[in-house]
C-alpha cells in the first residue's frame, strides 16, 4: 500500500485496469476515492476494521458517526439488514440511486461494527454510478464510503477536490468527472412504521411521500441521530452569510436566479442545477480567501431543502 505517488498522480481514469487496481487496493485494506452520482466517496472494505479505521483517520471523523455501506444490489443488501416490505419497495424503486436506507442490522451481519459506530442499525445504498458499481462488483466487497472530504469540510464533487483535501492520505482517486447530482443521498430511517428523513438529500420528502402515499417524518432538533445533522458541517474556511440580497464589502457573493454575484448557482433559478453546482462553487469561493461568502436565498422546494440544509450547516 506504500504507493507514494505525487499528489495528483493518484488521480486515475476509470479504465478496466484501474478499476482492477482499485479493487485490489480495497481487498488489501487500502482506501480509494470513487465517484458516485451524489458526491465522491472515500471507500474502504467494510468487512475490514483496519480499513474502516483508516477511513476515520484520513477524514478525522469522530467514531460515533456511522458510515454508509455501499453494495451492488438489493440481493446483497438483504444479507446485511432486515428489510420490511416497505423498505424493500423503496429499495426496488430507488436503487441504484441517491437514497440511503437505515435498517436494522441482521444477526451475524459481517460488516465491522466500527463502520456502523457500534449501532444495531446500518445505512445502506446502491450508488447509481457505473464506476462505483464496477469497483464494488470487481472487489466483491461491501464498501464503507463516507464523502471523501476531511470531517466537517465541504464535500467533493470532482476528483481534484478530493486530491486537494485528502490526496496525501489515500491510495487512489478514480476520476469520474463532476458528480451529476452534487448533494448527498437522502438518509431515510425505515425502522419504525413512519419513515423519517435523517438527512435531506437528492430524493425529496415530497417525492417519497408521493411514492409511499403516506407522510414521511423529518428528524430535527438537538439530538444528533445522523451526524450529517451536526450543526457545523460542510463548512468552508470563510464565514458565511445566508439569504444575501446583495454583496457587501469584503464578501464574495454566490448568487441564485436573478441575484447575480461573483458566481451563480443557477441563473435560471433551477434548484437541480443549483445542487449540482453547490459544493464546487463553495470550494471555488473559499479558494479566493474572502472574509465572508454570502449566498443568495434559494427556495426551499424540492432539492432546495437539501441545499438550504447544507448551507445552514456550512454557516454552522
Ligand atoms: O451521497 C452519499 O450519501 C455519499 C456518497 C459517497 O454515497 N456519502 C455520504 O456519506 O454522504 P457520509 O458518511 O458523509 O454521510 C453519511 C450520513 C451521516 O449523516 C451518517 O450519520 C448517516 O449517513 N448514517 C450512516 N449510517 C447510519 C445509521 N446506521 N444510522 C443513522 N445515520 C446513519
Ligand atoms: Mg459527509
Amino acid at each position: 500500500m506504500q504507493k507514494i505517488l505525487s499528489k495528483f498522480g493518484k488521480i486515475a481514469p476509470p479504465t478496466p485496469r484501474n478499476i482492477e487496481a482499485a479493487a485490489r487496493t480495497l481487498a488489501e485494506g487500502g482506501l480509494v476515492a470513487i465517484p458516485t452520482e451524489t458526491v465522491y466517496g472515500l471507500a474502504g472494505n467494510a468487512l475490514d476494521k483496519y480499513a474502516v479505521a483508516r477511513i476515520f483517520e484520513a477524514k478525522g471523523r469522530p467514531f460515533f458517526n456511522p458510515l454508509i455501506i455501499h453494495v451492488a444490489d438489493l440481493h446483497t443488501a438483504k444479507k446485511l439488514a432486515e428489510f420490511s416490505a416497505e423498505a424493500e419497495k423503496l429499495a426496488a424503486a430507488y436503487w441504484p440511486g441517491p437514497l440511503t436506507l437505515v435498517l436494522k442490522r441482521k444477526a451475524g451481519c459481517p460488516i465491522t461494527l466500527l463502520a456502523t459506530a457500534g449501532l444495531d442499525s446500518i445505512g445502506l445504498r446502491v450508488p447509481a454510478h457505473r464506476t462505483a458499481l464496477a469497483v464494488i462488483r470487481e472487489a466483491r466487497l461491501p464498501l464503507a464510503a463516507p464523502s471523501a472530504n476531511s470531517s466537517g469540510a465541504i464535500s467533493p464533487t470532482t476528483a481534484r477536490h478530493v486530491a486537494n483535501d485528502l490526496g496525501g492520505k489515500i491510495d487512489m482517486i478514480l476520476d469520474g468527472g463532476a458528480c451529476e447530482i452534487g448533494v448527498e443521498s437522502t438518509v431515510l430511517d425505515v425502522r419504525a412504521r413512519q419513515p423519517r428523513i435523517l438527512r435531506p438529500g437528492a430524493v425529496t420528502k415530497e417525492e417519497l411521500e408521493r411514492f409511499l402515499g403516506a407522510r414521511v417524518g423529518r428528524a430535527k432538533g438537538a439530538k444528533v441521530e445522523s451526524p450529517g445533522q451536526l450543526e457545523s458541517h460542510y463548512a468552508p474556511k470563510a464565514k458565511m452569510r445566508l439569504n444575501a440580497k446583495a454583496k457587501r464589502k469584503g464578501e464574495i457573493l454566490i448568487g441564485f436566479g436573478k441575484i447575480n454575484g461573483d458566481f451563480n448557482l443557477s441563473e435560471t433559478g433551477n434548484v437541480v442545477e443549483a445542487a449540482a453546482n453547490l459544493y464546487a462553487l463553495l470550494h471555488a469561493a473559499d479558494a479566493e480567501h474572502p472574509g465572508t461568502i454570502a449566498v443568495a436565498p434559494v427556495p426551499d422546494k424540492g432539492l432546495g431543502a437539501a441545499i438550504n440544509d447544507r448551507l445552514r450547516r456550512a454557516a454552522g
